[in-house]
């Protein structure tokens, strides 16, 4: 695969917000048939969850939409990384700095809900998923929201660019 249709998301420990943005873009590529023509994974900036899998609350948000998510959490590893995803797909501004302070090209690295159209024009504070982690289980259904209107847009946009 290319760096141009390859894509990894990224969160902070990889076991909430970017494994459900994985599994969300790989079921709508699936569902529109490009699934094969791309590379998806997702890593965390932190080491404290590698080697786990996802937080319950994103299975279970996860199956209520049809989703199965079976993940096993990874670090971020620079070197590789950088080289291997055109796309680089932050779900903060937190994220979005770790990745540039690891080295990440700064033209490869996007706020996830940039591309949701919805909120086309608006600040980058407007643009954070944020972290569920230590919130109510509710939390997750907002931020699964945020993730299928965003992986459908960044999907167009690959598509289009690839
Ligand atoms: P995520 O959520 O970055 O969406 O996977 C978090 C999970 C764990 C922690 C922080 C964020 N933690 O500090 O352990």
């Amino acid at each position: 695969m290319t760096p141009a249709s390859s894509v990894l998301f990224v969160c902070l420990g990889n076991i909430c917000r970017s494994p459900l943005a994985r599994v969300i873009f790989t079921h709508l590529a699936a569902q529109r048939g490009v699934l094969e023509r791309l590379h998806v994974d997702s890593c965390g900036t932190g080491p404290w969850h590698v080697g786990k899998g996802a937080d319950g609350r994103s299975i279970e948000v996860a199956a209520r939409h049809q989703i199965k998510l079976a993940h096993t959490a990874r670090q971020l590893d620079p070197t590789a990384d950088f080289l291997k995803f055109g796309w680089l797909i932050a779900m903060d501004r937190q994220n979005r700095d770790d990745l540039l302070h690891a080295g990440a090209p700064r033209d490869r690295v996007y706020l996830m809900r940039s591309f949701d159209p919805r909120l086309a024009g608006e600040p980058d504070h407007r643009l954070d998923v944020p972290d569920p982690y230590y919130g109510e289980s509710d939390g997750f259904e907002r931020v699964y929201d945020m993730l299928d209107a965003s992986c459908d847009g960044l999907l167009h946009r690959m598509l289009r660019e690839s």
